[in-house]
Protein backbone atom coordinates (compact mmCIF):
# COMPACT_ATOMS: atom_id res chain seq x y z
CA UNK A 1 0.00 0.00 0.00
CA UNK A 2 3.02 2.39 0.76
CA UNK A 3 4.01 4.94 -1.74
CA UNK A 4 7.14 7.05 -2.45
CA UNK A 5 7.75 9.35 0.16
CA UNK A 6 6.38 12.36 -0.07
CA UNK A 7 8.26 14.92 2.45
CA UNK A 8 9.70 14.48 6.23
CA UNK A 9 8.66 17.06 8.57
CA UNK A 10 10.80 18.71 10.98
CA UNK A 11 9.33 20.91 13.95
CA UNK A 12 11.71 23.96 14.33
CA UNK A 13 11.50 26.77 16.93
CA UNK A 14 12.14 29.61 14.60
CA UNK A 15 11.15 29.50 11.24
CA UNK A 16 12.91 32.35 9.40
CA UNK A 17 15.61 31.06 10.86
CA UNK A 18 15.40 27.62 9.67
CA UNK A 19 14.50 28.47 6.35
CA UNK A 20 17.50 31.05 6.20
CA UNK A 21 19.73 28.16 7.36
CA UNK A 22 18.37 25.86 4.48
CA UNK A 23 18.24 28.28 2.32
CA UNK A 24 21.77 30.11 2.97
CA UNK A 25 23.82 27.38 4.48
CA UNK A 26 22.38 24.70 2.79
CA UNK A 27 22.12 26.28 -0.14
CA UNK A 28 18.53 24.69 -0.68
CA UNK A 29 15.24 26.06 -2.31
CA UNK A 30 13.42 27.02 0.28
CA UNK A 31 9.11 27.98 -1.04
CA UNK A 32 7.28 31.26 0.28
CA UNK A 33 5.83 30.34 3.84
CA UNK A 34 2.66 29.52 4.35
CA UNK A 35 0.48 29.39 7.67
CA UNK A 36 -2.16 26.68 7.88
CA UNK A 37 -4.47 27.72 10.13
CA UNK A 38 -6.48 24.31 10.36
CA UNK A 39 -3.25 22.77 11.24
CA UNK A 40 -1.99 25.47 13.58
CA UNK A 41 1.44 25.72 11.74
CA UNK A 42 3.03 28.03 9.43
CA UNK A 43 5.31 25.83 6.99
CA UNK A 44 7.95 25.69 4.26
CA UNK A 45 9.14 23.56 1.83
CA UNK A 46 12.65 22.63 1.40
CA UNK A 47 12.86 21.30 -2.21
CA UNK A 48 15.31 17.77 -1.89
CA UNK A 49 14.80 16.59 -6.21
CA UNK A 50 13.63 13.53 -4.95
CA UNK A 51 11.35 14.45 -2.03
CA UNK A 52 10.50 17.05 0.27
CA UNK A 53 11.54 18.31 3.59
CA UNK A 54 8.99 20.85 5.80
CA UNK A 55 10.26 23.37 8.24
CA UNK A 56 7.03 23.36 11.03
CA UNK A 57 6.77 25.92 13.03
CA UNK A 58 3.77 26.40 15.95
CA UNK A 59 1.10 29.28 14.79
CA UNK A 60 0.01 29.07 18.37
CA UNK A 61 0.39 28.10 21.74
CA UNK A 62 -2.53 25.44 20.88
CA UNK A 63 -0.66 24.28 17.89
CA UNK A 64 -0.55 20.17 17.93
CA UNK A 65 2.85 20.41 17.24
CA UNK A 66 3.82 22.26 20.39
CA UNK A 67 3.87 19.46 22.98
CA UNK A 68 6.39 18.16 20.50
CA UNK A 69 8.71 21.77 20.98
CA UNK A 70 7.92 21.67 24.69
CA UNK A 71 9.57 18.19 24.44
CA UNK A 72 12.67 18.88 22.17
CA UNK A 73 13.24 22.59 22.26
CA UNK A 74 15.77 22.82 19.31
CA UNK A 75 13.23 20.80 16.72
CA UNK A 76 13.24 17.34 15.11
CA UNK A 77 12.02 15.03 12.94
CA UNK A 78 8.18 15.07 14.04
CA UNK A 79 6.77 12.88 11.12
CA UNK A 80 7.36 11.45 7.65
CA UNK A 81 4.50 11.78 5.15
CA UNK A 82 3.91 8.37 2.45
CA UNK A 83 1.47 8.51 -0.65
CA UNK A 84 -0.87 5.79 -0.66
CA UNK A 85 -3.47 5.61 -3.98
CA UNK A 86 -6.44 5.05 -1.79
CA UNK A 87 -6.25 6.40 1.51
CA UNK A 88 -9.46 4.94 2.80
CA UNK A 89 -8.25 1.70 1.78
CA UNK A 90 -4.98 2.32 3.41
CA UNK A 91 -7.00 3.75 6.89
CA UNK A 92 -9.10 0.65 6.88
CA UNK A 93 -5.94 -1.61 6.11
CA UNK A 94 -4.04 -0.25 8.80
CA UNK A 95 -7.21 -0.14 11.03
CA UNK A 96 -7.59 -4.50 10.28
CA UNK A 97 -3.70 -3.82 11.56
CA UNK A 98 -4.78 -3.00 15.18
CA UNK A 99 -3.12 0.54 13.90
CA UNK A 100 -4.49 3.90 15.87
CA UNK A 101 -5.36 6.21 13.96
CA UNK A 102 -5.21 10.01 15.20
CA UNK A 103 -8.28 11.55 15.65
CA UNK A 104 -11.74 10.95 14.83
CA UNK A 105 -9.87 7.96 11.66
CA UNK A 106 -11.19 10.10 8.80
CA UNK A 107 -8.74 11.55 6.75
CA UNK A 108 -8.69 15.20 6.36
CA UNK A 109 -7.32 17.95 4.27
CA UNK A 110 -3.76 18.04 4.46
CA UNK A 111 -1.02 20.93 3.58
CA UNK A 112 -0.59 19.96 0.06
CA UNK A 113 -4.44 20.18 -0.33
CA UNK A 114 -4.93 16.37 -0.42
CA UNK A 115 -6.58 13.78 2.10
CA UNK A 116 -4.54 12.80 4.51
CA UNK A 117 -4.07 10.74 8.30
CA UNK A 118 -1.73 10.19 10.87
CA UNK A 119 -1.09 6.44 12.36
CA UNK A 120 -0.19 6.69 16.24
CA UNK A 121 3.86 6.51 17.00
CA UNK A 122 3.07 4.06 19.64
CA UNK A 123 2.19 1.39 16.95
CA UNK A 124 4.69 2.25 14.28
CA UNK A 125 8.14 2.25 16.20
CA UNK A 126 8.27 5.91 17.16
CA UNK A 127 7.91 7.56 14.47
CA UNK A 128 5.09 9.32 13.29
CA UNK A 129 3.06 8.38 9.97
CA UNK A 130 1.27 10.52 7.98
CA UNK A 131 -0.25 8.86 4.74
CA UNK A 132 -1.35 11.29 2.10
CA UNK A 133 -3.52 10.10 -1.04
CA UNK A 134 -1.47 10.45 -4.22
CO1 LIG B 1 3.17 16.34 6.69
Amino acid sequence: MLGRLNHVALAVPDLEVAMQFYRDQLGARVSAPQSLPEHGVRIVFVDVGNSKVELMEPLDDASPIMSFLVRNPGGGTHHVCYEVADIIAARDKAKIAGLRILGDGEPRIGAHGKPVLFLHPKDTFGTLIELEQA
